[in-house]
């Protein structure tokens, strides 16, 4: 039953989505599969299902080809069907390969491409939208005017959105060239209309291939129109090489920071900070100069990073102090107001509340209590080569500059360690744990010395 209140989402036909990735990539010269190079430290091919997941696709369905395990292993534990296309034939052919998988799937599809990650949620849905407008048309292609149309396939417009002629650069005479419209690869179109149309795509043009755009022609054939939506250059942007990735690079990480700043972070320079995509910083954090982030931080409020500071899988506590050349590893907790200060690494470790490591220290493995002092120079020693092992200091202890922890051990709280220990043994709290050998001091010794070195000197 639906009411005049059910949301027009729900009373959508259901969505389909095909992503073709069985291209080679051979201009990126990798061992990786083209569709899993990072950009901000997240595959773009998981940029694009992450954006198709908020249309709530019925089915997903990733065409792969040479490199298939490579993506299987990142996309089927996403519940994600692969399509296996042995010959890169074409586009047509590669989404020919997807029809088995769309079995029984009565609704749209939207058909996207794998190195092509940057599409809008909303412009995908303004494609099924006009997909499903009164007019009811057969074919929604995405389209794009780039700065350069280069040799991206031409769309020729007729009558208001009605597009007359999609032809591939290769294909093209010199007056379709001049056409500045561009065809982004995307399409939507239903199900049914897929299946009647694919079989009639032929292969006679200058590359052999079986082209996508080709269903244009396929469709006019039966008197059934398609049409054009325009997406920004940004949202078409294909990535083929490792300049093209940094390109997409750049474009994402100003866009973020963008966004970041008008939700209140200060970046002091901004181009020189690199975040990932999940990054996450309250309103109100300071950025100084040439900060990394790689994957899982999370920053709260009033905390400031310190120029050339390099973090990942981080939490990061309201008013906390880092950097700078700080080296923040995977399981690095810090509690509010906690300081880590220049050269000091932490990995799997937490600081409590107003803990201090200020400086050259390693924290591995740790659990730091409120307060604690750690000098400088102090280390964690949490690995035998074979196992890692925890260290354990307790609220208020201090540990002396330049000691060594050996772990597993624990550091009472308020306890005292002494400068230039090697702790093997527990300390217990509100104790002085010292282990280094004892001074001795020989009264005149190195006067003697200075003299019989003088006298030795004299005589060679
Ligand atoms: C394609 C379009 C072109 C458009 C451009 C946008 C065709 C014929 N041409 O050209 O109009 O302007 O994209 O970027 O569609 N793929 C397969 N199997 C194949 C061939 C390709 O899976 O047999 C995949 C690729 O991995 C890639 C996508 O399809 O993700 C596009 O293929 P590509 O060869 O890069 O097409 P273009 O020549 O760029
Ligand atoms: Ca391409």
């Amino acid at each position: 039953m639906t009411s005049p209140d059910t949301p027009a989402a729900l009373l959508a036909a259901p969505l389909a989505v095909i992503i073709l990735a069985a291209g080679q990539g051979t201009r990126m010269k990798s061992a990786t599969h083209k569709v899993l190079h990072p950009i901000a430290g997240k595959p773009m091919l998981l940029h694009l299902l992450d954006t198709v997941a908020a249309l709530s696709p019925a089915r997903e369905i990733v065409v792969v080809g040479k490199g298939r395990e490579q993506v299987e292993a990142a996309v089927l534990p996403r519940g994600v069907r692969t399509a296996f296309q042995a010959d890169q034939l074409g586009t047509a052919h590669a989404v020919a390969q997807a029809l088995p998988a769309l079995d029984g799937f009565d609704g749209n599809v939207l058909i996207l491409y794998g190195d092509t990650p940057f599409v809008g949620a909303d412009t995908l849905r303004s494609m099924i939208a006009r997909l499903g407008a009164p007019d009811a048309p057969g074919i929604v292609v995405l389209t794009h005017t780039p700065p350069d149309a280069g040799a991206y396939g031409r769309v020729i417009l007729g009558a208001g959105d009605r597009v007359a002629k999609m032809v591939e650069y290769k294909d093209a005479s010199p007056a379709e060239r001049s056409a500045t419209l561009c065809n982004s690869g995307m399409m939507a179109l239903s199900a049914a209309n897929l299946r009647r149309w694919m079989p009639l795509v032929g292969n006679d043009n200058a590359a052999k291939e079986y082209y996508l755009p080709d269903l244009v022609t396929v469709a006019a054939g039966e008197g059934i129109a398609a049409v054009a939506v325009e997406g920004a250059p940004i949202e078409a942007i294909g990535i083929n090489s490792r300049a093209e990735l940094a390109a997409a690079e750049a474009e994402w990480q100003q866009r973020r920071r963008a966004e970041m700043m008008a939700a209140g972070v200060t970046l002091i320079d901004a181009p020189s900070v690199w975040l990932a995509a999940d990054t996450v910083i309250a309103a109100d954090v300071t950025i100084e100069p040439n900060v990394f982030f790689g994957p899982g931080v999370t920053i709260a409020s009033g905390a400031t990073i310190r120029g050339f500071s390099h973090i990942e899988g981080a939490t990061i506590g309201a008013n906390c102090e880092v950097g700078p050349f700080a080296r923040l590893r995977p399981g690095a907790v810090m509690d509010e107001g906690a300081k880590v200060g220049n050269f000091v690494e932490m990995k799997k470790a937490r600081l409590g509340p107003g803990a201090k490591a200020n400086h050259l220290t390693y924290l591995g493995d740790a659990d730091v209590g409120a307060k604690a002092n750690i000098g400088a120079g102090t280390i964690t020693c949490n690995y035998d080569g074979y196992f890692k092992y925890r260290t354990v200091i307790g609220e208020g202890a201090f540990i002396g500059s330049n000691s060594a922890l050996v772990a597993p051990v624990t550091i009472g709280a308020g306890a005292i360690v002494g400068a230039g220990s090697v702790v093997t043994k527990d300390v217990e709290p509100d104790a002085l744990g010292i282990a280094r050998p004892e001074q001795k001091g020989l009264a005149g010794w190195a006067k003697r010395f200075r003299g019989r070195q003088t006298a030795k000197k004299e005589i060679s």
